[in-house]
């Protein structure tokens, strides 16, 4: 492994609905395989130098799916709870978060994403943050509104700047986004974490989910390691 590893991954986990097209199988079995292949490319991370990876679950588009898919990924969250439990049950293991609106989930859902959280609140291994019914844009409706409600406290508008508006966001305190993966052969962004990756790396590849692996991630990684990174400078 190449020594300028990102430390925060962002995943945009998509093409799943097409695998199982290809495979000749139900949308739904997509999304199982789409989870299998997230639990692996999870512990090959863990093996990294990797701190965080950010991974899109659900978007705040995504109820306009069809019910039956919408309950099934809604599932999800249970259906690997073995596996979610298993990656947590040591110190050591990862620490999972969830970002996005808690409020249109389902109380089972809620319940046991507070579970998940709990268990590994400790835990001092790679962060996973589950962006479950997350949008960009409804994390700015958020933070603008906490903050309003702060200004009619007494807070000064002056008070306002980039750090008062990151800590409003649910992505607090995760550090930003270095590397944006996104597979199927899409090259868009989708509303998912725009603030957080405003100086990310992008990579693309059209391997749809399900099919990425540990050597998809590797590829992903030298793509990121050949990068210049600037930041608005001249010079790295
Ligand atoms: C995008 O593929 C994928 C999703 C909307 C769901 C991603 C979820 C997982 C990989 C499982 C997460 C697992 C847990 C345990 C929470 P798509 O359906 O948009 O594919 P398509 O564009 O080919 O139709």
């Amino acid at each position: 492994m190449q020594t300028k590893t990102p430390t925060h991954v962002a995943m945009i986990l998509d093409g799943n609905g097409r695998w199982a097209k290809a495979h000749n199988k139900p949308r739904t079995q997509g999304h199982v395989e789409g989870a299998k292949a997230l639990k692996k490319v999870i512990q090959t991370l863990e093996k990294t130098a990797c701190q965080v990876v950010s991974i899109f679950v659900f978007s705040t588009e995504n109820w306009r799916r069809p019910k039956a898919e919408v309950d099934f990924l809604m599932s999800l969250p249970k259906r690997f709870q073995k596996d979610i439990d298993e990656l947590s049950k040591d110190s050591t293991g990862i620490k999972v978060v969830f970002s996005g609106r808690k409020d249109r989930l389902s109380p089972a859902n809620q319940a046991l994403i507070e579970k998940y959280e709990a268990q590994s609140k400790t835990n001092t291994g790679l962060i996973v943050n589950v962006c479950l019914d997350y949008g960009f844009k409804d994390e700015m409706v958020h933070a603008t509104q906490a903050i309003a409600k702060a200004v009619q406290n007494g807070l000064a508008v002056e008070a306002i700047d980039e750090s008062l508006l990151e800590s409003h966001l649910y992505t607090h305190p995760l550090p930003p986004v270095d590397l944006v993966i996104r597979t199927s052969g899409e090259r868009r962004l989708s509303n998912f974490l725009l603030w957080q990756s405003a100086y990310a790396e992008l990579y693309f590849t059209e391997t749809y989910w399900p099919d990425f692996d540990a050597a998809e991630l590797q590829k992903a990684f030298d793509f990121y390691a050949s990068r210049d990174r600037r930041f608005g400078t001249v010079e790295s």
